[in-house]
């Protein structure tokens, strides 16, 4: 007979919401960090020996030196689509699965880097400092803050992944014209779904009003928007950053904000979050947001069970639902 009642160990690197964390402890041990102070990579490393499964986030990064004294674990799951802080080869050269959430954030995502979109364009929390500073004396012709339109202008997708595809579905209820580019080109079905022409980034920077970035992060795509490119873009143009800090040079950015070289940028994401560059805190023509596009509840619990789900599938024998590597 099996006496041993001993159940699996697993790490829940960050706080997950407390029903989450309660069905885990139905069938696992496990350690929480339900206080949500950042690991160090020392602190992760000692957390990771002993568990077979870890639920962790983009604020671990997952590479050799955290597995080293990994030898149980089996599963790491992100609790988030993009995966830039696994190193996957190390990952899978320790024999461990790793998976992500994608699908379930796509539309909850998708809205926000539209929101995103228009209170940039339109100077949505620009127009509400001046409103909260006092300056309204009088409704005016020319000195009210005076935006960019959305409707009939023509939007830039950079990753043309489902985040994209779904803000180009939304830029045609607008009415706006799509462009984008992407690594591979979507078929004829998906381009004619989202109303979009394929393009080079250069006519895309130079020909869009808004350019709205979309793309996953890896070291090729490091300041894929720098000055040289945002040289390229209308002075009237805007620029959304929902995708990962990194895509955008930040400093380059500030500097073209201040310049007026482009006309306004939305940032969901930065380079070192959550510090924000300095440079960027001082200009006025830009959104600022806590990489919160994936931020409503549902989608956020949505995101925890399907994290859970793909641990429980790994640690049972089964197929994780999103598997990122191949074990
Ligand atoms: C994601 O899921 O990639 C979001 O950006 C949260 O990290």
């Amino acid at each position: 007979m099996n006496t041993n009642t001993q159940k699996p160990k697993i790490l829940v690197a960050r706080a997950i919401f407390p029903e989450a964390l309660a069905k885990l402890e139905e069938t696992f041990e496990v350690r929480s960090n339900q206080a949500d102070v950042i690991f160090t990579p020392e602190q992760l490393q000692k957390e990771l020996a002993g568990v077979v499964g870890a639920l962790v986030a983009g604020s671990e990064r997952i590479d050799a030196a955290a597995l080293a004294n990994a030898t149980d674990l089996k599963v790491v799951a992100n609790i988030s689509v993009g995966y830039n802080n696994f190193d996957i080869p190390a990952i899978t050269a320790a024999g461990v699965m790793a998976t992500n959430t994608p699908d379930v954030l796509t539309d909850t995502t998708a809205d926000f880097g539209f929101a995103l979109l228009m209170a940039t364009a339109r100077r949505m929390t620009e127009s509400e400092h001046w409103v909260r500073a006092g300056h309204w004396d009088k409704w005016s012709i020319v000195n009210n803050p005076l935006g960019m339109d959305l409707h009939h202008s023509t939007v830039g997708i950079i990753g043309m992944g489902r985040i994209g595809q779904g803000i180009a579905k939304r830029a045609l209820g607008f009415g706006m014209q799509v462009i984008y580019h992407n690594r591979s080109r979507l078929s004829d079905v998906d381009e004619k779904a989202c109303g979009a022409k394929y393009v080079s980034k250069e006519e895309l920077l130079r020909t869009a009003d808004h350019v709205v970035l979309v793309l996953p992060y890896t070291p090729e795509n490091h300041h894929t928007i720098g000055a040289k490119e945002i040289a390229l873009m209308k002075p009237t143009a805007t620029l959304i950053n929902i995708a990962r800090g990194g895509i955008v040079d930040d400093a380059a950015l500030a500097k073209a904000l201040q310049q007026k070289t482009i006309f306004a940028a939305g940032l969901d994401v930065f380079e070192g979050e959550p510090s924000v560059h300095p440079e960027l805190l001082k200009c006025s023509n830009v959104v600022l947001a806590p990489h919160i596009a994936s931020a409503t509840e549902k989608t956020r619990r949505a995101m925890v069970d399907l994290a859970i789900e793909n641990v429980v599938a790994a640690l049972s024998g089964k197929k994780p639902p999103s598997l990122i590597n191949s074990i």
